[in-house]
């Protein structure tokens, strides 16, 4: 006879990650086989329509992360032993309230139960003040080194901690824990919602309403790197094994998600050419240094403080990502194909930004 099915629910169904990490569950991922019931969380009924265009290996369910109770309920009435979540990197509720949702699952049925938190890569970059000198291994002691981190950024600051609260609070609901941090994510989302991700866009927009990109760090920094392809196979590698019970989890459950490190400096110069190129100007070698009026009208651009326009296009992350990889994880996509991809990642994402009203490429005439 049949084991009963895992089920599993996927928050964020019409966002960059969360889309595009359900189209692969759909149509690369085994789930019969698996035996996996798989629903998601959408937030409009207009959603709902859509992941029921999905076909019927997937259950629509309407509600916000933020009401606690109406995602207990959800949780608990499907039986959901696996949640993985790609909302809210940033606060403990969303985070706990899943947490004791899977805990009264665990209660009533007596099986294992599982909380993938996505997280993101700053978290342990130079913002929170990890040291760069070296790479920080996800398999080390992340946990150790991350309580020690002393950021004085006044908004990293208030997130810093969280991860590890985050692990905290399951283990003494005896919740299975998974920290995923991506870093940079590019490449095209697959979703029916955003298709589009975060830095890079960044980048693109500020250079599109600019005209220019800066050197925004004293000297040229590296950040890790990852395509949404490699990205949404991470979660799938996890899942398969968690189910299997052989994914480390808690404080040996940090799952950095890279396939290597870009520099800014290249990325910005080669993104400023491309848009250069696409308006008939010559291309241009070497960046301005960012001025503190370069940094303000930046943030307008973004829509934050100046000084968060460090925190979103600079730094340095140097991390390992060996978890994933010794649960069978191959990542494909690496900075040459990161670089090779410049021209048709800005064709995709001015097609897709279109909430980014561009009086912008003016500033490129
Ligand atoms: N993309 C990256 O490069 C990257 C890197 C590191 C970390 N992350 C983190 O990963 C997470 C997902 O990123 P993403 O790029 O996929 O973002 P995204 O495209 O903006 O997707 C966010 C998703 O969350 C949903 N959502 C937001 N608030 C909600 C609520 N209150 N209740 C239910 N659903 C809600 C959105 O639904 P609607 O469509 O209805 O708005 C959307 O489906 C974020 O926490 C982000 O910080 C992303």
């Amino acid at each position: 006879m049949m084991a009963e099915p895992t089920s599993v629910l996927l928050t964020g169904a019409s966002g960059y990650i969360g889309g595009s990490l359900l189209v692969y569950l759909l149509h690369k991922f085994d789930l019969k086989s698996q035996n996996i019931k798989l629903f998601t969380l959408v937030r409009k009924p207009e959603q709902v329509q859509e992941v029921v265009e999905l076909g019927e290996n997937v259950v629509p369910l309407l509600g916000d992360v933020q009401d606690a109770e109406e995602m207990k309920r959800l949780v608990v009435e499907n039986s959901v032993s696996v949640v993985i979540e790609t909302v809210d990197a940033r606060h403990f509720p969303v985070a706990k309230h899943f947490i004791e949702a899977l805990c009264t699952v665990k209660e009533r049925l007596g099986v294992p139960v599982h909380f993938i938190h996505t997280s993101g890569a700053k978290m342990f970059s130079s913002h929170v003040g990890v040291d760069q000198t070296s790479f920080l291994n996800d398999d080390g002691d992340v946990y150790t080194t991350v309580a020690g981190f002393d950021t004085r950024h006044p908004v990293m600051k208030q997130f810093v901690s969280l991860n590890n609260q985050i692990i905290d609070f399951a283990e003494s609901k005896g919740v299975r824990a998974y920290i995923v941090a991506p870093p940079m994510v590019y490449g095209p989302g697959a979703g029916f919602g955003n298709k589009i991700s975060i830095q890079i866009v960044a980048l693109v927009r500020v250079a599109r309403a600019l005209g220019q990109l800066y050197q925004v760090d004293q000297t040229d920094t590296l950040w890790a790197l990852m395509h949404i392809d490699d990205q949404v196979k991470l979660y799938a590698t996890l899942l398969s094994n968690l189910i299997r019970l052989q994914a480390p989890y808690g404080r040996d459950g940090f799952y950095f998600s890279e396939n290597g490190t870009f520099s800014w400096r290249s990325l910005s110069l080669a993104i400023v050419n491309a848009l250069r190129k696409r308006n008939s100007l010559e291309t241009i070698q070497e960046l301005p240094v960012a001025t503190d009026d370069d940094l303000i009208a930046m943030g307008k651009v973004l829509g934050c403080d100046a000084g968060m326009v460090p925190v979103s296009l600079a730094g340095s992350c140097l991390i390992h990502g060996n978890n994933a990889r010794k649960l069978g994880w191959v990542p494909q996509h690496d900075v040459q194909h990161l670089m090779s991809q410049v021209d048709s990642e800005i064709e995709f994402i001015v097609k897709e930004d279109s909430s980014f009203a561009s009086k912008s490429d003016l500033a490129l005439r």
